[in-house]
């Protein structure tokens, strides 16, 4: 099976990469990882989605490629340079950027609920994880990718992976699945 045959790319991810890429921007999901955050978002119309770390925008226009009308999505991202790229690219009312510190925004939004939340960056994935478990609705989804070791990682990072993971195992609470597969990816939904 060749996984990436046939893959239709989000109208606006080419405009995202080039920018991104004229930027220096090197951290976007790759197009397997934006293809199932796709087909998992449009099993869920009406859904209150939560990215944490933007980026450029790249798997942003993923997640609103398989959106119905109905849903939302607020994206948040701590560097503005790298927002403003989402932001000038991407004209959808359905996508609210916030520009700031994840952890702040988790802090402020404790309280929220979200049909799916795709955590890609430190708060949420390495720090503030109750808090994030704990903002996912009933039968909601938590996605989060970069879980295969990678030759950019900095030293210590591969332990904080293995932290992360056997920390992710031993929650009850929810259904999860660890695929080896794309750039790792562990996916996990609320009971
Ligand atoms: C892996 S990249 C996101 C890539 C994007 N989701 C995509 O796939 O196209 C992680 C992003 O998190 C941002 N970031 C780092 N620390 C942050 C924080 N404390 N709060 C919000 N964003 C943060 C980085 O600037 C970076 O753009």
């Amino acid at each position: 099976m060749d996984e990436h045959k046939n893959i239709r790319k989000p109208l606006l991810s080419e405009q995202v990469r080039l920018l991104a890429e004229e930027k220096g921007f090197t951290m976007s999901c790759d197009d397997l990882t934006g293809n199932m955050l796709r087909t998992l978002v449009s099993a869920k119309p009406g859904s209150r989605i939560l990215e944490l770390g933007t980026g450029a925008g790249y798997s942003t226009t993923w997640i609103l490629d398989g959106m119905d009308g109905s849903s939302s999505l607020i994206s948040v991202e701590s560097e503005a340079d790298f927002a403003n790229i989402a932001i000038e690219i991407i004209k959808d009312n359905r996508v609210q950027f916030h520009v700031g510190d994840g952890g702040a925004y988790i802090e402020e939004h404790s309280s929220e609920k979200f049909d799916i939340i795709f955590a890609d960056t430190w708060p949420g994935k390495f720090y503030m994880v109750e808090e994030v478990l704990e903002m996912v609705a009933g039968n909601g989804l938590y996605i989060i990718d970069d879980l295969n070791p990678q030759t950019n990682w900095p030293e210590g990072h591969g332990d904080k992976v293995i932290e992360l993971l056997e920390f992710l195992d031993q929650r009850e609470d929810f259904h999860k699945v660890k695929l080896d597969w794309s750039t790792g990816i562990m996916m996990m939904t609320k009971k």
